[in-house]
């Protein structure tokens, strides 16, 4: 995910509203409730939550964020990613309609589409096309752009070994299409992160849409081990080499560990779940007592997979 973070940050004004309110395919939300549009449900609110609607308005857009000053991040599914309860004092990009578009092509093995497409509905166009190799994303939620940018995966598979193509904006604010070999995919990261992904190009093999939908269904059942339907943003740490975050924090006694409205799933001890009531502090204050008991027990440093805007590595907001 891109994150403008500039050194000096210039608070927006009128005239940059304007100006991008006159871009067409933008439209602007003003204070805007993150919690709205992150799984976890939690979060204050942006100043501007701008949504894009083409290429063309998203390069527009950025060219006047690059030079204003302003802070700005782009937001995907919402669902590896939440905000402090202060919020975001700066401008959020969201992929609008025009990119999430679907097509086959541009080769007979080929699905391209807007990195705004949710992965689960990329999928069920390539099942439909009986294209195959998306299965092990079966339940993951999300966006395309947001899965390549944290290189979504399972122990089944990952979204790297399928891209052939990406359509970016790059941070200079040039359109470029980066070709397989420089995204600098590797587990849970990759080159892109620093780019906005506009569109992707997948290269996938052909198979029945029933043997697919055999291994989707394959995909669920375990998933159907972790909590869904909550309000959640999975996974909550990296596994470290070799081991398992769930099965770290589950040995350290964490299981139904509470602080305020936010808890630690019974089900799978990586998830930390909230019951409606939460704050992203109470989130943030037990992903603390997590890091710390792991620390203690293990000797080892849970690195966060998913991502809190506005708070810095010391779990200080900024
Ligand atoms: N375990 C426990 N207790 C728990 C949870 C897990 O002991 O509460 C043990 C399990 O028994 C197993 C090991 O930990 O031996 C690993 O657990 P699991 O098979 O559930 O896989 P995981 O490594 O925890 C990874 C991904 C998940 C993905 C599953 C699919 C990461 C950090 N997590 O989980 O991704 O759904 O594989 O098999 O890579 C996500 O990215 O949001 C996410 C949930």
């Amino acid at each position: 995910m891109i994150d403008s973070t500039p050194m000096t940050q210039a608070a927006p004004d009128a005239t940059l509203f304007d100006q991008l309110a006159a871009i067409k395919g933008v439209e602007i939300a003003p204070d805007e409730p993150l919690a709205r549009h992150v799984t976890m449900g939690v979060g204050g609110p942006a100043r501007w939550f701008v949504t894009l609607d083409s290429v063309e308005a998203a390069q527009a857009a950025i060219g006047l964020l690059r030079s204003s000053g302003v802070r700005w991040m782009v937001l995907g599914g919402g669902s590896n990613t939440f905000f402090v309860d202060a919020g975001f004092d700066g401008v959020i990009l969201f992929l609008g309609r025009g990119l999430r578009a679907m097509t086959l092509g541009p080769g007979e093995r080929h699905v391209t589409a807007g990195a705004g497409a949710t992965l689960s509905s990329v999928m069920n166009f390539a099942k439909r096309a009986g294209l195959a190799g998306l299965e092990f994303a079966a339940g993951i939620p999300g966006t395309l752009g947001g899965a390549l940018a944290g290189n979504a995966g399972t122990p089944k598979g990952d979204i790297c070994s399928l891209v052939d193509a990406v359509e970016v904006i790059d941070a200079q604010g040039h359109f470029v299409v980066r070709q397989r070999g420089e995204f600098e995919f590797a587990y849970r990261s990759s080159a892109l992160r620093h780019d906005l992904i506009l569109r992707a190009t997948l290269a996938l093999c052909p198979d029945s849409p029933e043997a697919i939908q055999e291994r989707i269904t394959q995909a669920l059942t375990k998933r159907g081990e972790q909590p869904i339907g909550v309000r959640t943003s999975g996974c909550t740490f990296k596994n470290p080499p070799g081991d398992a975050a769930g099965r770290m924090i589950d040995a350290v006694g964490l299981k139904g560990e509470r602080v305020g409205g936010a808890w630690i799933s019974e089900r799978h001890a990586n998830f930390i779940l909230n019951d409606g009531s939460a704050s992203s502090a109470d989130i943030c204050e037990l992903v603390s007592i997590v890091r710390q008991r792991v620390l203690d027990h293990f000797g080892v440093n849970l690195e966060l997979e998913i991502k809190i805007v506005g708070l810095d590595s010391d779990n200080k907001t900024h």
